[in-house]
């Protein structure tokens, strides 16, 4: 079986995403720079595969060590490029760091794949690419029209499509899957690996979980002033999982040379939109525990609702993300609790 690098598989959806090849029978190579992750990970994804990723402690920004990864694992044939700091809040105040990191490694990993014969890359990018969709465009489908960055984490999403883009161009060897993720949650449901945020979690979910535990006193619902039903902002609120699973099939239509176009883009979502308060309530429900929150301001920079249309990976990938809101809040819920015995 062929043996797939993962830049950034100690991360949340890395690591989620390495379970899920080496159960297909896909041999992994992890390479991370634990800048935002531990090798405990690998414990993790270990005990619920019942084997240990091969990992090496790299940067993806350092050329050389790049190098000599691709020359010990000779069986790499493909790359799911990970490996990215996302803070949007952090890469306000520092641009120059975020533009390194993410766009050299970028620029990196595609020269070495290149000089090492490794010609199919599944790079990991996100539906803020899209900004605010206009009415028309929601649900959003991959023609929706990309819109000015709010941030310079947006920015290198969109910058990192284009190198992409142009490389392909040049080197038409090389094939490329564009994943633009919607709004990822929820852990394993063995609870063994799951989302670790670093300090004040910025996303709802790990606000919500921590908050239900007890670390965090109250959850700050930012907005109940939107246009929307219930005036909180709405989202499309995609499993970790699911989105895991998107992964392998992207890999094994570029292994099996099925892709209709050297790039190829596809919107990872489950098609249907949730608010705020939706989620909130039901993560109440199916736990029974009780978070307190409380209706602030809205958050500078948020958009209002984004939803994906996700036809073409249900048609063109054959993958659909069916795993139920309520167990999904619940693996979270599992995790969290996990975490803190
Ligand atoms: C954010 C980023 C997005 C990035 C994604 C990564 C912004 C504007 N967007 O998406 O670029 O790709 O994270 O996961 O930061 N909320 C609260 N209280 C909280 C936290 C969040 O009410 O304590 C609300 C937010 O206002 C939003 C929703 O929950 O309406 C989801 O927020 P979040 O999890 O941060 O995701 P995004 O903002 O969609």
């Amino acid at each position: 079986m062929a043996r797939i690098l993962v830049t950034g598989g100690t991360g949340y959806i890395g690591s989620h995403t390495t379970v899920e090849l080496m159960q297909q029978g896909y041999d992994v190579v992890i390479i991370d720079n634990l800048s935002n992750s531990t090798s405990d990970v690998l414990d993790g994804i270990e005990a619920i595969v019942g084997t240990r990723p091969a990992f090496e402690q790299v940067d993806c920004n350092d050329a050389q060590a790049v190098a000599d990864v691709f020359t010990k694992y000779t069986d790499i044939q493909g790359v799911i490029h990970f490996a990215a700091s996302k803070a949007v809040g952090e890469s306000v105040e520092q641009p120059l760091m975020y533009y390194r990191n993410n766009l050299m490694s970028l620029v990196t990993l595609l020269e070495q794949m290149k000089a090492h014969n490794v010609h199919n890359i599944v790079f990991s990018s996100s539906c803020t690419v899209y900004g605010q969709p206009a009415e028309e465009h929601l649900p959003v489908d991959e023609t929706a029209p990309i819109q000015v960055a709010l941030s310079p984490y947006g920015n290198t999403k969109q910058i990192n499509e284009e190198i992409i883009r142009d490389e392909a161009h040049a080197n038409t060897q090389l094939h490329a899957t564009i994943l633009r993720y919607f709004n990822p949650i929820g852990a394993h449901p063995s609870a063994m690996i799951g989302e670790l945020p670093n300090g004040v979690p910025q996303n709802l979910l790990p606000f919500v979980t921590q908050t239900a535990i007890g670390l965090r006193p109250e959850l700050k619902v930012f907005g109940d002033d939107y246009n929307t039903p219930d005036g909180s902002c709405i989202r499309d609120y995609i499993y970790v999982v699911d989105l895991a699973k998107a992964h392998v099939k992207a890999v094994e239509r570029m292994l099996n040379h099925q892709a209709k176009e050297q790039v190829e883009v596809f919107n990872l979502g489950t098609g249907r939109g949730l608010s705020v308060l939706e989620i909130l309530n039901t993560f109440m429900q199916v736990t029974g525990v009780k978070v307190p929150y409380q209706i602030v301001g809205r958050r500078e920079g948020d958009i209002e609702q984004v939803w994906a249309k996700p036809d073409k990976a249900n048609n063109v990938l054959g993958w659909k993300a069916d795993t139920p809101i309520e167990d999904v809040l619940l693996s979270a819920w599992r995790w969290e609790q996990k975490i803190r015995s």
